[in-house]
């Protein structure tokens, strides 16, 4: 019987350290700091977390001919609109992260307020 109980808590145990929290799910109404952008402290990492592993020489991966480590890039798909089309998932882009899920309205908001702001390399 110990020994049931034991494997039920390691049961237990492994289940709950494999939940996944979303922090937006967590914390629905935490306020979005869209001010101040720029794009080393809050763009980069964005796209280095959602997006190198496809579009980067550095992961030896550049999916869609889009390398975002070339900021000339970055800029022909800005100016364009593919960049917002895909990660908002508007009907007119291909979505992106592709085969993933949507980044948060606030890692959106971001990118959209950094375009806004002219699309500096800061
Ligand atoms: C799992 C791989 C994968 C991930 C992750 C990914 N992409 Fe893509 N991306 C692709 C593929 C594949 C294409 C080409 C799609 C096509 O042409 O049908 C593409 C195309 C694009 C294009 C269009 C390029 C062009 O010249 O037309 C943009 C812009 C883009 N991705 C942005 C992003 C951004 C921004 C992220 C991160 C938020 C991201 N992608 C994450 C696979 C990925």
């Amino acid at each position: 019987m110990k020994k049931l109980i034991a494997l039920f808590l390691f049961v237990l145990l492994i289940l709950s350290s494999c939940t996944y929290f979303n922090e937006q799910e967590l914390f629905p109404n935490e306020v979005c700091d869209t001010s101040n952008i720029t794009y080393s402290a809050n763009i980069l990492p964005i796209f280095q977390q959602f997006c190198y592993r496809c579009h980067s020489a550095s992961s030896g991966v550049i999916r869609g001919n889009f390398n975002l480590e070339d900021f000339s890039n970055i800029q022909r798909e800005v100016s364009n609109g593919q960049l917002l089309n895909n990660i908002k998932h508007d009907p007119a882009g291909i979505p992106m992260p592709q085969g993933d899920a949507k980044l948060s309205d606030c890692n959106i908001n971001k990118i959209e307020n950094w375009i806004n702001n002219g699309t500096l390399q800061n």
